[in-house]
């Protein structure tokens, strides 16, 4: 059985309201000595009071060694992660938190970086941002957000030194500065990278728009923070086998893969339990799955020798898992 993920502890050195339903963190160590370095696009999983583990994105220059900074959207109809932030942290407020993982890292071959984000999926653009434009290269990033009211580090962005490559696009606001999706991504040169975060309908947009356009996979880059319930009145049982002891363990309709697992003692790491940050990635030797994450590639789905346990079922009767 797998061992428990380690954890840091932090303090709040300071929380912010970036905008309505919007708050920053700002955390350091705990014991006052620095954090482990990060790279841009990486996360940390928060564990927070209540019992909930959340994945946050860090916003803050790479370059930063004493702090991790995050954002974090109050979304009324969340699990409760969101609202644990909101209402039950404050300054002081000490936090256990995983250490920096990156699924959504940088390429370092692109010739130009087309940074979209929607929401509140600005923020790993934003340390994004703060890599590219300290190191020279080439980058445009374009925040799409319901209103300049909603729209977070507004005033970080309009007094960055790559402010000039920053594009808002409000969609109260005027039809001619809202996002283009299709023109933006037209416009840009056969070795751009894509990298997208937001609202999963905003992803799909994104996604889709440049698959239609015939960019390849290896060009596009996304990290998805939610994802939108799925119907599971259809969802009947299986079987996951443990590889490594023939030990078998029934999935019931109602429950998830993750959950019969859980069940049976396996500690398997966890974060945000929707299919969208792949800490429960886990080894499938035999077997099809039933992809339903937003974490693997077409591809990756397709070879069918991974899956995410918290949201993935079946199509065959076992899974025989590599565990
Ligand atoms: Fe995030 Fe399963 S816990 S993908």
């Amino acid at each position: 059985m797998s061992q428990p993920s380690p954890t840091l502890a932090v303090r709040v050195a300071s929380k912010r309201t970036e905008a309505l339903d919007i708050c920053s963190l700002e955390l350091v160590a705990a014991d006052g000595t620095t954090l482990p370095a990060f790279t841009a696009g990486a996360h940390i999983d928060v564990h927070l009071p209540g019992g909930l583990v959340r994945p946050y994105s860090l916003c803050n220059p790479p370059s930063d060694t004493g702090r991790y900074v995050i954002g974090v959207l109050r979304d009324a109809h969340s699990r409760g992660g969101s609202v644990a932030v909101h209402d039950a942290v404050s300054e002081g407020t000490v936090l256990q938190i995983s250490p920096p993982k990156n699924h959504f890292p940088l390429a370092p071959d692109a010739d130009h970086h087309l940074l979209l984000g929607g929401g509140i999926g600005i923020t790993p653009l934003l340390a994004m941002a703060e890599h590219l434009a300290s190191q020279g290269e080439s980058f445009e990033l374009h925040h799409s957000t319901r209103s300049r009211e909603r729209t977070p580090f507004t005033q970080r962005l309009a007094t960055a030194s790559f402010a000039r490559h920053v594009h808002h696009h409000f969609d109260d606001g005027h039809d001619t500065q809202k996002l283009d999706i299709a023109a933006t991504l037209k416009k840009t040169s056969p070795g751009t990278h894509l990298y997208v975060c937001g609202p999963q309908g905003f992803m799909d947009a994104v996604l889709g728009a440049a698959r239609a356009q015939g960019w390849p996979e290896q060009r596009l880059h996304h990290e998805y923070f939610s994802a939108a319930p799925v119907d599971t009145a259809g969802d009947g049982s299986f079987e996951l086998e443990v590889a490594s002891t023939g030990q078998v363990i029934a999935v019931a309709p109602a429950q998830t893969a993750l959950q019969a697992l859980l069940a049976a003692g396996f500690d398997i790491p966890m974060s945000c339990e929707q299919g969208v940050c792949g800490t429960c990635l886990t080894g499938v030797k035999a077997g099809t799955p039933e992809h339903r994450d937003h974490y693997l590639t077409p591809e990756e789905q397709a070879a069918n020798d991974q899956f995410l346990p918290c949201c993935s079922r079946a199509k065959s009767g076992r899974l025989v898992l590599d565990l």
